[in-house]
């Protein structure tokens, strides 16, 4: 979603805004604008569409300024049209944002009875005419700031620069994540610690409620009860070589390569020196005193807590429920004693999922989280926050979130089995071992690219498919549409194979490819009885299975995939390599924009 980013500099800011913009490019956007300061004069540059367009106007139309403010907006309320693209100005000032003014229509009301009149569709425009309105008053730029900020409910993080004040930048979060970059005699603002990488390796994550008044040399933050605070500096770990391609033609290519080494750090990080144990770092977390998991996420998240249902049920007897986060916060479903509540997302800043937490806050007994930004607000309002230590994931699609998701709430549900006693040291000893095997097999997987490259250029002459599995790749199945939808717009949909005959079924013809995850596992004959309806009824399938399962069910297969054998608890770890490359090149052979699909926000921070 929406990317902002702020700089107080000593050199001419803009190209450094537009490179800042570049690197929350992967968040989300449809148009994208700077404002800078120059002699005292706030001027602004923006375009529709990509930022290439907002660069080659600032080759045409360059922007002079040390100090200055940058957006990539993806719209929310009204289309990505020039006039909705921030940054939005009134007279004086100028801001951007990220986020949703809830009450934008009554302030929208209260500015036109003094006559004022909006502009532009935005929710945002009304921070800026309440602002300049402010200004007007007599009131300091820092005061009208805050004046205004009082006004406001909703999601925000905003930057505000002023006519005039060329070392005075205001910066306020609520909802949405603001982080401060301290740079010598520099000072900078963004989305995320991504946007900042390059400038600066120094850190202040504001929190909930602040407002922080920034100059080239000073950060003076106040919290939402508007006492002075001090906010730590940290320092982070992103190198700028981490957020580039890697010689891959697509970030989510290199993504997909990336995961069995990424999948290795979470196996170092998380099992013992010997390979026989699981350590939960710094935890006193029980097993033997939940009685109930209850795990909620959106997406591709979800998709993992689906996957996790099984293993925590099957290996540990724990019960579980899996919910979306989006329903689960409204439907405010009873949480009884006993109850642990897991939040499972890759940017840590989903807005349901953060709202599904609140949500369980006092009445679950504790609160877990797995995710992948160590310092989001999910990982910060935890109890416990279990990093996935995936790296920076920037394609739009997730994949090695995905995998490296499922690897820990694995490692969880072998946790939980061992405290309770329903699989003995030696089950866990084995199955452990197995899953340091897993990078492996995963990298043999990697190798049926070609297979896949193949299979995929056919797919992607269809306009509708189908993925089925059963059990444990009945997730991996949702996964795939997911994957195939998101990024090569071919419409998918997912069924457990045992649902086919209760409807999908009518749908099977020639023109309908199905895709079959089957590892040859006690679900496998099940599975195969469903794919020969599909194929008397005339459907193509796309058969995924093991060399065991190819020897049996090869007939008739209009694409037959085989990949390598594991312990069937794993096969969900590795069945998502198919279902990822299955869409990687269905949407490299349409043409779409892999990275960046339509439409689609890496980190989806509104409702
Ligand atoms: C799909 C995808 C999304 C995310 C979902 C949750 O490829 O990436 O479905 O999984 O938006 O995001 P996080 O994990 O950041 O909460």
């Amino acid at each position: 979603m929406c990317g902002i980013v702020g700089i107080l500099g000593l050199h001419e800011v803009a190209p450094t805004l537009v490179e800042a913009l570049r690197r929350l490019e992967y968040r989300g956007y449809d148009s994208a604008g700077i404002a800078t300061l120059n002699d005292g004069r706030l001027d602004r540059r923006r375009a529709v569409g990509k930022l290439v367009n907002l660069s080659d106007l600032l080759v045409h139309e360059p922007l002079a300024g040390k100090a200055g403010i940058g957006h990539t907006r993806w719209a929310t309320h009204g289309a990505p049209t020039l006039s909705n693209t921030h940054p939005h100005r009134a007279g004086p000032v100028a801001v951007v944002h990220n986020g949703i003014i809830e009450n934008y229509r009554e302030l929208r009301a209260d500015l036109a009875a003094k006559g004022i009149a909006h502009e532009t569709d935005t929710d945002t425009e009304t921070v800026a005419l309440l602002t300049r309105y402010h200004l007007e008053q007599g009131l300091s730029p820092v005061d009208a700031a805050r004046r205004t900020l009082e006004r406001l409910e909703g999601a925000y993080a905003l930057l505000f620069l002023f006519d005039g004040e060329p070392d005075l930048m205001i910066a306020a979060r609520k909802g949405s994540p603001l982080a401060v970059g301290h740079g010598a005699g520099e000072m900078f603002v963004g989305s995320d610690a991504i946007a900042l990488a390059p400038m600066t390796d120094r850190v202040t994550y504001l929190e909930e409620g602040d407002i922080a008044v920034v100059t080239r040399d000073s950060l003076t933050i106040t919290d939402a009860d508007g006492a002075v605070v001090e906010r730590p500096v940290k320092t982070i770990r992103l190198s700028n070589a981490r957020i580039d391609k890697a010689g891959h033609k697509h970030f989510m290519a290199k993504e997909v390569a990336e995961q069995p080494a990424v999948i290795g750090d979470a196996l170092g990080h998380y099992l013992s020196a010997d390979g026989r144990d699981v350590v939960l770092p710094g935890t006193t977390l029980d097993f033997n005193r939940i009685e109930r998991l209850t795990m909620v996420a959106c997406g591709t998240a979800y998709y993992a807590c689906l996957t996790a249902k099984y293993w925590f049920e099957q290996l540990a007897g724990l019960p579980v429920d899996v919910d979306i986060a989006s329903e689960f916060r409204y439907r405010e479903p009873p949480i009884t004693p006993g109850t642990a509540a897991l939040f499972v997302s890759q940017s840590g800043e989903t807005a349901d999922t953060l709202a599904a937490l609140r949500y369980c806050r006092d009445k679950a007994d504790t609160i877990l989280s797995v995710v992948n930004v160590d310092e989001s607000s999910i990982a910060r309002e935890s109890d416990l926050a279990l990093p996935i230590l995936a790296g920076p994931e920037i394609g739009v699609a997730s994949t090695k979130g995905f995998t490296c998701q499922l690897t820990v709430l694995l490692l969880l549900a072998i946790k939980a089995a061992q405290v309770r006693g329903t699989m003995d040291e030696e089950a866990v000893a084995d199955l452990l071992s197995h899953l340091r095997g897993l990078p492996a097999a995963i990298s043999q997987a990697l190798e049926m690219d070609e297979a896949l490259q193949q299979a995929a250029r056919h797919l992607s002459e269809h306009d509708h498919a189908l993925f089925l599995g059963r059990g444990l790749m009945f997730p991996m199945a949702l996964e795939g549409a997911l994957k195939l939808k998101e990024i090569s717009y071919i419409h998918a949909e997912a069924y457990a194979s045992g649902e086919l005959k209760h409807g999908p079924i009518a749908l099977i013809d020639k023109k309908m490819p199905v895709v079959i995850m089957a590892p040859r596992d006690a679900l496998f004959d099940k599975t195969v009885s469903n794919m020969q309806e599909v194929m008397a009824r005339g459907g193509k399938v796309m058969l995924i299975t093991d060399r065991a399962g190819a020897a049996v069910a090869d007939e008739g297969t209009w694409h037959l995939l085989v990949m390598p054998e594991v312990d069937p608890v794993l096969t969900p770890l590795l069945y998502a390599i198919p279902a990822q490359l299955l869409a990687y090149h269905t949407a490299v052979a349409k043409g779409t924009d892999v990275d960046q699909p339509r439409n689609l926000a890496k980190s989806v921070t509104v409702e």
